[in-house]
């Protein structure tokens, strides 16, 4: 199976991105499946319905998310409505949505997507490397599931790394969000599993992580602000990861980096 993800979309320069190359994308590749971190997609804050139908409009066919989730408040009554939009599994007990889901493709197979949010650098939240075990007492790679794959959006990349081999030879792929900066590092680790650290934002990089400069600028060195945080408008780079798995272990085969459009495309 070949999977598409894209990293954060950041406001509109994100979306427009997407709308304009998604497809394109997905059929030079191959692709069977596309799953996409939202949670920066309405104005870098959270996410409404309406951009969520639009997203799946373009092609994508799961949204990840992660600590701006909520910042749009109707999201918190939307997301139980739909099984397509996940939130950190992790989240406190009680929060709505779903933190992971089995999808099948077009050509019948089973991918299940697994959402998870660090602890390093960000809110608490519940420890994921102890959380995610719950899904492992159910659910297995390479029998039912012939994909699976994790969103972790999370600060540090020590947290990452160690939740990639924490995962290793368990799911197909382990790919980190949160960052907005595309790591060199994607490669497969000793037992089988896909892994990069950051996938990068599809945003505008002429900013600070998708955001326009001033502001942030104005931040860093003491001085209040005459801007409000905007994304920056300009043409994004789609960034994000294709993975090919074996058919049948569910084992990564391939994991190659993607970088389109903008000034990072190459
Ligand atoms: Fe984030």
């Amino acid at each position: 199976m070949k999977v598409l993800f894209l990293g954060d979309i950041m406001g509109r320069a994100g979306r427009a991105a997407l709308q304009s190359k998604l497809r394109n994308i997905q059929e030079k590749n191959q692709i069977d499946f596309t799953i996409i971190n939202g949670e920066n997609s309405a104005g870098g804050f959270g996410i409404t319905e309406k951009i969520c139908k639009d997203i799946y409009s373009y092609g994508c066919d799961v949204i990840t998310t992660g600590n701006h989730l909520w910042d749009q408040k109707e999201i918190s009554d939307y997301i139980d409505k739909d099984n397509n939009l996940l939130k950190p599994y992790n989240f406190p007990e009680g929060t709505p949505g779903l933190g992971f889901n089995i999808y099948q493709t077009k050509k019948n197979e089973n991918i299940m997507v697994i959402n998870l949010i660090g602890n390093v650098f960000m809110k608490s939240d519940d420890n994921p490397f102890i959380k995610v075990e719950e899904i492992f007492r159910k659910h297995r790679l390479g029998s039912e599931l012939n994909f699976i794959f994790v969103d972790f959006h999370a600060e540090a990349t020590s947290e990452k790394m160690a939740m990639g081999h924490h995962l290793d030879g368990r799911v197909t792929a382990v790919v980190g969000t949160h960052q907005h900066i595309p790591t060199a590092d994607a490669h497969i680790l000793p037992n089988g599993t896909a892994y990069q650290t950051d996938s990068g934002m599809c945003g505008d990089y002429n900013s600070i992580i998708g955001m326009n400069k001033e502001p942030i600028l104005d931040r860093f060195q003491g001085i209040k602000s005459k801007s409000r945080f905007s994304p920056a408008m300009d043409e994004a780079t789609i960034c994000g990861v294709i993975i090919e798995s074996e058919n049948d272990t569910g084992l990564a085969k391939k994991i190659e980096p993607i970088k389109i459009g903008g000034i990072l495309g190459v």
